[in-house]
């Protein structure tokens, strides 16, 4: 049975109550929602993929209150202090170098020397993090390979009657994953995912970012690279001006009205790039359901330009694109 807690008092007591006791709680944030355990015991961390489904191989992203809480946990370089002051409470997540005193578990880090960090934001996700008091691994609250969750009815679609409880506090604001920023090497920082944040405002502050593309060995490091990802259940058609008559569309910016697409889902009528990513899961989510409903032959998704939240935007597409990897070996279908 999988507990519904608003977003009360005794809603997000109870929440920290059973992450403590080595429950799963799937809570809200900016970005997306997380499914949560506690991060210090192997046990809890394991319930994660099991309840995903989610191959071994893929680290967790530690959730802390505040920078002080993520500090006790890595090792913070002055560009680090930097990040954070700039971008936490936010969408940004930070690889870094564990420290000697690290309470998270080598199965929440996949036994890798470096932990991923972040400080969510939202009132509620602070609250439930400082009530719980210890790090708090939370991948996205989906099955693994589907749909990230940015409401809580998302996630009980996904994991009701496999997770503890899923803490409600409203529709995400962001509605894509976080920035993953690999700071492990001081001088060679290292762009793993994009996201909440901009690439255009970390090269503010850090220089020149590494690109994943550049850098083939960092994909094993980041399993979130795994090409078919955020997978709809329709074969999923980019950069389409014209859509079939048997497709749903996945539009973007104004439309004449002349599609000939069987039904349509505008990220954003006004071309806003913000808009547009929080509209993003739900849209292939509604057009997913919709056009299996009406036996479409897939998802055809209009031009979205390359720059700010549209390069996030559509990295989660060409995933949702990607051939399937066969389950027997999931690890077949990464980026080089
Ligand atoms: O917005 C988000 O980041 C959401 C919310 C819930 O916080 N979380 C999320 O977690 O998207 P997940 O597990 O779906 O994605 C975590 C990403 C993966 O791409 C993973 O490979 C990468 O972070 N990651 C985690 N630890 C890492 C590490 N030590 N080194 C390199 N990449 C790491
Ligand atoms: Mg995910």
């Amino acid at each position: 049975m999988t507990l519904r807690l608003d977003s009360t008092e005794t809603g997000i007591a109870t929440a920290a109550r059973l992450l403590r006791e080595g429950g799963l709680v799937a809570f809200g944030t900016e970005t997306v929602y997380g499914l949560g355990a506690d991060a210090t015991q192997p046990q809890a961390v394991a319930r994660i993929f099991e309840a995903k489904n989610r191959p071994r191989f893929n680290p967790l992203i530690s959730h802390f209150a505040d920078a002080d809480a993520a500090f006790e946990q890595v090792e913070a370089s002055p560009l680090t202090r930097r990040l954070a002051e700039a971008f936490w409470p936010g969408p940004l997540t930070l690889v870094l170098p564990r420290a000697a005193g690290c309470t998270v578990s080598d199965l929440a880090a996949d036994g890798l020397s470096t932990l991923a960090v972040r400080v969510p934001r939202g009132d509620v996700a602070a609250a439930l993090l400082r009530q719980t008091g210890r790090p708090v691994a939370a991948p996205s609250a989906n099955r693994s390979g589907r749909i990230s969750p940015s409401n809580a009815a998302h996630v009980l679609e996904e994991l009701d009657g496999r997770i503890d409880a899923v803490l409600d506090s409203g529709p995400c604001a962001i509605g894509l994953e976080s920035t993953v920023l690999d700071l492990s090497q001081p001088d060679r920082p290292c762009l793993l995912r994009p996201g909440g944040v901009t690439v255009e405002a970390l090269e503010a502050l850090c220089g020149p970012l590494l690109r994943p593309a550049t850098q083939s060995d960092a994909a094993p490091l980041s399993p979130g690279r795994m090409l078919s990802h955020y997978a709809p259940g329709l074969p999923v058609r980019l950069d389409v001006h014209t859509p079939r008559a048997d497709e749903a569309l996945l539009a973007f910016g104004p439309q004449d009205g002349s599609s000939p697409a069987a039904m349509l889902w505008n990220l954003s009528e006004s071309g806003n790039l913000e808009e547009a990513a929080a509209r993003l899961f739900s849209g292939l989510r509604a057009l997913d359901h919709a056009g299996t409903a009406r036996h479409l032959r897939g998802i055809a998704v209009q031009p979205i330009p390359a720059h700010g939240l549209g390069l996030a935007i559509q990295d989660r597409l060409t995933r949702a694109a990607a051939p399937r990897p066969s389950s027997a070996n999931p690890k077949e279908n990464t980026l080089p």
